[in-house]
């Protein structure tokens, strides 16, 4: 991928609790999609969507009062698109980014293989929140955990909910 989009998601955040979580999460869609046999354009196309993927939380904040999850996938998906333009090779990879973004928090829904990986790598994070206990770790990982790669991943960061 072209690192200047991480240059560009901090320049739109400007805030260290977005970066932070959209660093892990790209860390996460990195190693998912390495593990899973990703390269070249689809590897790009999960990565740059994993930067920009939760841009549409502050607008929805801004513009609506909240960050929820069908407002961030419909204010998200137009920014993101945007903002990852400069660092894809083409428009299809652009549209690409749209709809990974615009359904990142839509788990019944079959947007294919990236959309899998950025689910898992998003999970990975945002199960370490405070409010979450082994049980839920449990219920997602054996709901939406589905890579091999993804799902080694959990066993070793969450191992209390695999026991
Ligand atoms: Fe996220």
């Amino acid at each position: 991928m072209d690192f200047k989009a991480i240059d560009a998601m901090l320049d739109y955040f400007k805030d260290e609790g977005y970066i932070s979580h959209a660093l892990r999460v790209w860390g996460y869609a990195t190693g998912i999609g390495a593990g899973e046999g990703l390269t070249g354009r689809d590897f790009d196309i999960l990565q740059t969507a994993a930067v920009f993927h939760d841009v549409g939380i502050p607008e929805g904040m801004r513009l609506e009062g909240s960050g929820a999850g069908p407002i961030q996938e419909r204010l998200g998906a137009p920014i993101a698109m945007r903002l990852s333009r400069p660092f894809l090779p083409d428009e299809e990879a652009v549209q690409t980014v749209g709809m990974l973004v615009g359904h990142h928090h839509s788990f019944t829904y079959d947007g294919g293989p990236l959309l899998q990986m950025l689910f898992e790598a998003d999970w990975l994070v945002n199960l370490s929140g405070e409010d979450m206990t082994t049980e839920k770790r449990r219920r997602v990982y054996d709901l939406y955990f589905k890579t091999k790669t993804g799902r080694s991943y959990f066993a070793c960061v969450y191992p209390d909910a695999l026991r």
